[in-house]
């Protein structure tokens, strides 16, 4: 990993462990693996807006910020299927998702609504850091230029959810 790189991570996204760099070159051995996994997040990101515009539905400020992250989460998940069905790719299976399953404990189940909203929110600030993180690396890890750019955009994107959600 560069020290610039390691930096980035830690002071704008807050995560702890980075991603082995190696993980995008594993990832260039399998695209069709990697299309099918981001764009089950990307509909499952739009999907959890849904809940919680559903759960918060009083709280105005809310609604109305994550009202258009819904739809841009679903032009992902449109971009990332247009991008597989133009290999020949069809969508598939979606596959067990072990990180945000073993996310989802830490949330508090009872208790105050204030908290358990605070535990959802900093749940998808995680999941987007993640994933920005792991745009960059296949922005900077894929050879072919066209992909690199298309990464580069998601990595932009959900930087701002990452900041939206924090
Ligand atoms: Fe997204
Ligand atoms: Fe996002």
């Amino acid at each position: 990993m560069t020290p610039e790189l390691s930096t980035d991570v830690k002071n704008i996204l807050g995560l702890q462990l980075p991603t082995d760099p190696r993980w995008a070159q594993v990832s260039s051995i399998s695209l069709e693996a990697i299309l099918t996994d981001h764009a089950y997040c990307e509909q499952k990101a739009a999907t959890t807006c849904i809940s919680l515009i559903q759960r918060y539905s009083e709280r105005e400020k809310l609604v109305k910020e994550l009202a258009p992250i819904v739809t841009e989460e679903w032009g992902h998940f449109r971009m990332v299927l247009n991008e597989m069905h133009k290999r020949g790719w069809k969508l598939g299976k979606q596959r067990k998702d072990e990180y945000v399953n073993r996310l989802l404990p830490f949330q508090r189940k009872g208790g105050a609504i204030e908290e358990r909203l605070l535990d959802q929110l900093l749940t998808m600030a995680l999941i987007e850091a993640r994933s920005c993180e792991r745009f960059k690396r296949l922005s900077e890890g894929l050879q072919d230029e066209y992909l690199k750019n298309f990464y580069r955009r998601f990595m932009e994107s959900e930087a701002g959810h990452y900041t939206l959600f924090y």
